[in-house]
């Protein structure tokens, strides 16, 4: 007998399968959350127990907090990031992994952007000062982010996993990306801050933020220059701004860019000519 969610919507799935059904059509939340079953389902097969996977409410479980004038406690953008961000402080799916570091680092920046950057994990920097993309990828997101007219405090900024992915006691200050399940882990989290910001385009800023958001672990060149969505909202990908701190050669660079000139005009941005011809050869 089916109990959880996640079972009734597999013995329904398999239901259908049975009955010759062969293709579904989904609302981006609905494939978001069978992504994260998905990802989840995968680590579980490399050696993890499967942990079910916690939706986050986007209100808290009792009015209590509610004003007496009857409206809901979380009727502000903001409101519902501050909920999120002391959800996700103590968010026992991804800390009960045990391999992930304690300190959360959650998301900076603008939430009523219509741009938003979803990068990977906290590294060495981003724990210390509990902020996404202050260290060297930072300087350089930063830098990009220049080039397009925007400062930090105009975009929204956020991680697919909120933990600095841990190393033990060969971490010092290296870091490494996070594994499907501590991706898996985080990703209600990350549905809901989208769900709260409603932006006018997400970019993924490499492939471990594409492998949580779209569900895809194809490589980010093969995944550039499409059209992606996720809750309605259109998904660009490109690469790693460490990428280009590993790979400096104009063509790279002009990569990233020529993505952004396409996130620019997604949103509707004015682009000059000195910008559409940035890093290209002389
Ligand atoms: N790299 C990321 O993906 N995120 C950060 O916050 C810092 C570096």
């Amino acid at each position: 007998m089916p109990t959880t969610l996640k079972q009734c919507s597999i013995e329904v799935l398999r239901n259908l399968l049975q009955e010759g059904t062969r293709t579904l059509a989904l609302d981006d939340e609905a494939r978001g959350i069978l992504r994260g079953w998905m990802l989840q389902a995968r680590a579980g097969t490399r050696g993890g127990t499967p942990r079910p996977l916690d939706p986050v409410p986007d209100s808290p479980p009792s009015s209590a907090s509610a004003p007496a004038s009857g409206t809901s406690a979380l009727d502000t953008v903001e409101a519902k990031l501050d909920y999120l961000r002391a959800r996700a402080e103590h968010w026992r799916p991804a800390l009960s992994l045990g391999s992930l570091r304690s300190t959360m680092v959650f998301a900076t920046g603008n939430p009523h952007a219509r741009l938003m950057l979803v990068g990977e994990a906290p590294g060495y920097e981003e724990e210390q000062q509990r902020e996404p993309f202050v260290g060297r990828a930072g300087r350089k997101l930063n830098e990009i982010l220049r080039a397009m007219g925007l400062r930090r405090e105009d975009v929204y900024i956020s991680n697919i996993c909120k933990f600095r992915p841990s190393m033990g006691e060969r971490q010092g200050t290296s870091n490494r990306p996070p594994t499907e399940e501590e991706i898996a882990a985080c990703l209600p989290l990350v549905m809901a801050e989208i769900r709260a910001i409603r932006p006018a385009c997400i970019v993924c800023l490499g492939g471990t933020a594409a492998k949580g958001l779209l569900g895809s672990g194809a490589s980010v060149s093969s995944l550039r220059g499409r059209d992606f969505s996720c809750q309605g909202i259109p998904v660009r990908v490109t690469y790693h701004p460490s990428y280009l701190l590993r790979n400096e050669a104009l063509s790279e660079r002009r990569r990233v860019w020529e993505d952004m000139l396409g996130v620019m005009r997604m949103l509707g941005m004015p682009v000059s000519v000195k910008q559409q011809n940035y890093f290209l050869p002389s």
